[in-house]
């Protein structure tokens, strides 16, 4: 079971993480002197106010507010608890997250979901032996052109005849049988009885981004019907979240530039097969809305490949509504049809990666595949024609954010129109402005100004260079100070001596939900005046601190001279007072 996640991973990782490299991965940035911008993924705008800090390792938006952390970051625009971003950060970079082992059974971060997992692993891990000892399969396998490394890499499994091979393997007991059940590996008969759902199919597993198996899709290996069975829904696995093939190209593919959205299972093992390592297929149905999200989360650009046909035309166009909505600046969209009769798997086999890529990199761009579709309906050389493609376009465009890009294809509607950009936007409603924008008062834009004090500065100048602590220590008395700030101020420099090295960024993330992390979210955006240079920043610390002493012996001074008036003091305090006295 998942115990704590050792601190020293998570300052390292948080450490190591680029927050420049993961937004824009998801948010394309343009650099703007020492920042980069970019319009806001965490509210509707049209003009850039999102700003990243490669020097701070810090992000902000001056028109909602929003900052923080890579990992606050990867939180808010993935949706993640804690643990699942440290997770998912861990997986930009390859790491495994260690786990401390507690001796608790019943650790915090105990997940129901668990047994489903560890189920659904069993049973792959049984499929992949099956595979190795199946002459049928392995030789079906071959027959279509893959080796043993890509079955490996794919985790490829063969589910035997018979019915009952997986309470076979893994037990009969309810336990087992419930989890099997409620994964779909098992059918649950009427009578009470259950059967193994996947029989005499190649299995292919599907992941989620962590790498974790949710389930499967099972293929006949003659042509019996149906040709391919999945999985059902369960607890674990959401058909239209996931792609398949999507965590296995994210290992395979170091630096991601685009991703293929194709429609079979096989045709990603097949592409990768032949050395195209970045394609994923949507699960047998419409790729949803989710799942382009997730791609686009991932790389800037998506081709949809699909058969030249009518079905692959219209699974095209289901995709390309799917996306107007979702689509910003900085992401491309495409579309490639294959010749009749051909799929990615045929196609790549038959022409090699190269020529493959050729047909990619030639792709339709979505701009001429939505105007070509739009004026096949329509003749434009009427009056009535152009109205119709206006109006049909008039939904599509309607859902677009804001951009450029809707702009461009506004513009380019107006052409064939033969209307005016402006007239034409007149008949487009917008979705409603996000609430952020009217929150987006000047009062929030000054947030970033931080009021000047020796507490202020100094806790920013320890939270921005820890390693200031070895410069002037902060006094240990500190913690018990009522004194705003000071207890804050001590906190963090026990934490610079209890790890030395902490950085910047890992110092601030130990103070996650913490009732100081707000304020110190704005100490670290902070832009502190006049300390470009080392010793700038010394000097201007130790006069903080030297300020904030004073301050300290001064309440001090206060607290026992009153105190003196109306009870004895200790041996201590007495001592205290006399050094306090000769200040
Ligand atoms: P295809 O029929 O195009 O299959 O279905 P394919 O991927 O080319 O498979 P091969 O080449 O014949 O082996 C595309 C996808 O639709 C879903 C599967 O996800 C499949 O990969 N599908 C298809 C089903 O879920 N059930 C079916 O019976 C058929
Ligand atoms: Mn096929």
């Amino acid at each position: 079971m998942a115990g704590r996640i050792p601190q020293n991973f998570i300052d390292d990782l948080v450490s190591r993480a680029d927050i420049v490299e993961i937004i824009n991965a998801r948010v394309p940035l343009k650099k703007k002197g020492k920042e980069y911008t970019a319009c806001c993924p965490f509210h509707n705008e049209k003009t850039p106010s999102f700003t990243v800090s490669d020097s701070k390792q810090f992000y902000h938006c001056f028109g909602c507010g929003a900052h923080g952390t890579a990992l606050g970051f990867f939180m808010e625009y993935e949706n993640l608890d804690f643990v699942d971003a440290i997770e998912a950060l861990a997986a930009e970079y390859n790491l495994d997250v260690p786990r401390e082992n507690t001796g608790f059974t019943n650790s915090p971060t105990k997940d129901d979901k668990q047994p489903l997992y560890d189920i659904i692993a069993k049973a792959s891990e049984l499929f992949q032996q099956q595979l190795k000892s199946s002459d049928k399969a392995v030789a079906y396998l071959k027959q279509r052109g893959l080796t043993g490394d890509i079955a490996k890499t794919y985790k490829l499994g063969y589910a035997p005849e018979g019915w009952n091979f997986l309470t076979g393997n893994l037990g009969k007991d309810k336990t087992t049988i419930d989890a099997l059940v409620s994964t779909g590996l098992l059918v649950q008969k009427d009578d009470g009885k259950q059967y193994d759902r996947f029989r005499d199919r190649i299995i292919f597993p599907i992941t989620d981004r962590r790498g974790r198996i949710i389930g499967f899709g099972g293929r006949v290996i003659d042509d019996a019907e149906p040709k391919y069975l999945n999985s059902p829904e369960n607890a674990v696995f959401h058909k239209g979240l996931e792609l398949y093939g999507l965590y296995e190209t994210r290992k395979a593919v170091r630096k991601l530039e685009r991703i293929i959205i194709v429609e079979g299972y096989m045709d990603v093992v097949a592409l990768a097969q032949h050395g195209i390592e970045y394609a994923v297929a949507s699960l047998g149905t419409a790729t949803t809305k989710d799942q382009i999200q997730k791609t686009l989360r991932t790389v800037p650009e998506i081709i949809f490949c699909y058969d030249g046909d009518a079905a692959g035309l219209k699974a095209a166009w289901r995709a390309l509504e799917n996306t107007l909505s979702i689509i910003r600046d900085g992401q491309f969209v495409k579309f490639l049809f294959l010749p009749e009769k051909e799929d990615p798997d045929s196609m790549v086999r038959k022409e090699g990666k190269q020529d493959f890529e050729k047909r990619l990199d030639n792709a339709t761009a979505l701009s001429d595949f939505l105007f070509d579709t739009l004026k096949k309906k329509t003749d434009i050389n009427t009056m009535d024609g152009r109205a119709q493609l206006a109006e049909s376009a008039k939904p599509l465009l309607a859902q677009m954010n804001d951009s450029i890009f809707k702009d461009l294809l506004l513009e380019k509607l107006s052409e064939l129109v033969g209307m005016s950009p402006q007239k034409l936007q007149q008949h487009i409603i917008s979705p409603a402005r996000d609430k952020y924008q009217a929150a987006a008062s000047p009062a929030r834009r000054s947030d970033r100004h931080v009021r000047h004090n020796a507490t202020r500065t100094a806790i920013a100048l320890l939270l921005q260079f820890p390693e200031l602590a070895k410069t002037k220590p902060v006094p240990e008395e500190f913690s018990d100070s009522e004194l705003e700030g000071f207890s804050l101020l001590a906190e963090l420099h026990s934490h610079t001596t209890q790890d030395t090295g902490i950085t910047s960024i890992a110092l601030l993330e130990r103070f996650r939900d913490n009732q100081y992390e707000n304020s110190l979210l704005k100490l670290m955006e902070w832009e502190i005046p006049g300390i470009e240079e080392e010793q700038q920043r010394n000097i201007l610390f130790v006069d903080s601190m030297n300020s904030l002493i004073k301050k300290h012996r001064h309440q001090r001074y206060e607290i026992l001279n009153d105190k003196q008036t109306t009870q004895p003091l200790t041996t201590e305090e007495k001592q205290e007072y006399l050094s306090l006295l000769s200040d």
